[in-house]
């Protein structure tokens, strides 16, 4: 332990980075000081009662069925392609978004229509890519959801296709390609919806971006993962906060490896107001780890976890699996306008990590942002449990209790070897490929509910009210995520579940993603919304080895829907593009 922390230090010594902000991160401004605060609503409505949101409250509003229809569309416009930088010093090949990585700010107030007009510029080579706005509920929207082979098929190389989603919940969220992997290889950013808060804070920070790195493309990760012999544990290189950490480059040259790699190319800086409390949108857009952070000397306190806004509770450090996000309160009360403090997030030991440990650098007004602060990490041990916060501690301010099940289903979830030696995973049973070719949305709304038994389609028919219960028979936590809702969380913990105990029945944690721990299990329940859903580990790694399935939601609504002709499109560019290229897909595509 003593050797490692000394290596953090010297990581750390230089907050001068020796790289320039292009060359980290390119034309993204996240992470450095002239990264603009954000306001606290958008201007560009009307302000009924003074707020885009009038009179609906975070603690009074049923944001299930109760948003402002505002009106105002905000649009983007997203360029993908390829890229090279150096977010840590090691230069790898990436995949931007306009160039960007993390890529840029989507903002809009509650309520607000989103459009973002994405274009498949990836050449050299030319590669499919889809775009999963995560954590929007897509009421009557299914086909926006972005997730290739289950709402679209992919947006062929040279195309371009539309989004077109209300964002129907408020708070922080991220992007994220889903097409195989690639969004570890930097395709994602992050989302902030404006909404009310009965919390009072001063300054909005935005977005705080925790994400575990590589060094190799993510397509070589996938293959030497998926061949015969290979293993399902794949090792992160470092840990970045806003894109941006330094690397001991020795450690890659001792290995042989001739990559362009610089020492101390920077870290992310925050200014914080002396006496004043800052609002932080954590989200952990990583592929594997799962995240501890903390700010030294600073109490945390969490008023939202997902999209979903809970009475505020205190904390030293937060967790945060893959896909999570929690909106934390911070109060610049711990020292004088010349202080500064490390921020930092630790990969827990349920990771697979060469370099754990993130920090940035947090300055108040008058401290020397050049200079490295001396503050010491609380001390707070990892656990050990690859769990969450205790669900007795996170409660939904708007409370709503669980109604009765009107059908429960079990998804055990197991890792094995097939007859070529590839390790993959089972969820309830079944190893997942999607076929790209035909999304499994677009079957449903055609009245065929007939699906191969690889694409791992539940259907759960009219059912209302849905429980699953997913056993983890594997060794590995994971961070199950569920597209299109906000689950209840009944239950989590190690072993078997007893078939009963429900966490605060009258109003429990509701979220899109919740960890299950190794060995243990969670219990989740949804009000069903129409549509085509995935349902998935989170880890890029797991759901590209079969960890997914997709869940068909009231097929005879869905059957109803109008999908527009430029979802068929899309499939249709696709087909020609796949009839004179040879589509690589090696792993379940999502
Ligand atoms: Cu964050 Cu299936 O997604």
């Amino acid at each position: 332990m003593g050797v490692l922390l000394s290596a953090v230090s010297d990581l750390v010594a230089s907050v001068v980075g020796t790289l320039t902000q292009s060359r980290t991160n390119g034309s993204s401004l996240l992470g450095t000081l002239l990264f603009p605060l954000l306001s606290f609503y958008l201007a560009g409505g009307a302000l009924p009662d003074g707020y885009p949101w009038g009179k609906l409250t975070d603690w009074g509003t049923n944001p299930y069925t109760d948003y402002p229809r505002t009106g105002v569309i905000r649009t983007y416009d997203f360029t993908v392609s390829r890229g090279a930088i150096a977010p840590d010093g090691y230069q790898r090949p990436v995949l931007l978004v306009n160039g960007a990585f993390p890529g840029p700010l989507i903002e809009a107030n509650w309520g607000d229509k989103i459009i973002v007009n994405v274009h498949n510029n990836i050449t050299g080579p030319e590669e499919g890519t889809a775009i999963h706005w995560h954590g929007f509920l897509q009421q009557g929207t299914p086909w926006e959801d972005g997730a290739p082979g289950v709402s679209q098929c992919p947006i062929a190389p040279a195309k371009s296709f539309t989004y077109e989603f209300v964002a129907s919940l408020y708070g922080t969220t991220w992007y994220h390609a889903h097409y195989s992997a690639q969004y570890s290889g930097g395709l994602a950013g992050p989302i902030v919806i404006h909404g009310p808060t009965q919390a009072k804070y001063d300054v909005d920070i935005g977005p705080v971006m925790l994400s575990d790195w590589y060094h190799k493309a993510y397509l070589d990760i996938v293959k030497a993962m998926l061949a015969p012999n290979g293993s399902p544990k794949v090792f992160s290189d470092n840990n970045l906060i806003n894109g941006k950490m330094n690397f001991d480059c020795a450690t890659a040259a001792a290995t042989g490896d001739k990559t362009p790699c610089t020492n101390n190319a920077g870290i992310s800086k925050f200014k914080f107001q002396t006496g004043k409390t800052h609002r932080l949108r954590l989200i952990n857009s990583g592929a594997e780890g799962v995240q501890r952070f903390s700010i030294d000397g600073h109490t945390l306190t969490v008023i939202a976890n997902d999209f979903t806004p809970v009475k505020p509770y205190n904390t030293t450090v937060v967790t945060l699996g893959v896909g999570q996000r929690s909106d934390v309160l911070v109060t610049a009360n711990a020292g004088t306008a010349k202080s500064a403090f490390w921020m930092r997030s630790n990969l827990t030991s349920c990771s697979s990590a060469r370099q754990p440990n993130a920090v940035a650098a947090v300055y108040y007004d008058q401290a020397d942002t050049n200079k490295a602060p001396t503050s010491s990490a609380w001390n707070v041990p990892d656990p050990g449990t690859c769990a969450n916060d205790d669900l007795a501690t996170t409660q939904p301010l708007f409370p709503m209790a669980v109604p009765a099940a009107t059908y429960t289903r079990t998804m055990a979830v197991e890792l094995f070897k097939n007859a070529s030696a590839v390790t993959l995973w089972k969820f309830g049973g079944v190893s997942m490929r999607a076929d790209y070719n035909q999304p499994v949305l677009l079957q449903a709304n055609r009245g065929n509910l007939t699906f191969p038994p690889e694409w791992n389609v539940v259907n759960f028919y009219a059912n209302t009210s849905v429980r699953v219960v997913v056993n983890n028979n594997s060794p590995a936590s994971h961070p199950m995520h569920l597209h299109g809702h906000n689950f209840y969380v009944l239950h989590e913990g190690p072993g078997a579940w007893d078939g009963s105990s429900v966490v605060r029945p009258s109003n429990p944690q509701r979220r899109d993603v919740q960890l299950v721990r190794p060995n243990g299990h969670l219990v989740l329940q949804f009000d069903a919304n129409p549509g085509v859903w995935g349902f998935h580990c989170h880890v890029a790694w797991h759901a590209s080895g079969g960890f997914f399935s997709s869940f068909v939601v009231k097929p005879k609504e869905v059957q109803q829907m109008h999908i527009p002709l430029t979802v068929q499109q899309t499939c249709r560019d696709w087909s020609a593009w796949t009839s004179r290229n040879v589509v690589e897909q090696i792993d379940s595509g999502t």
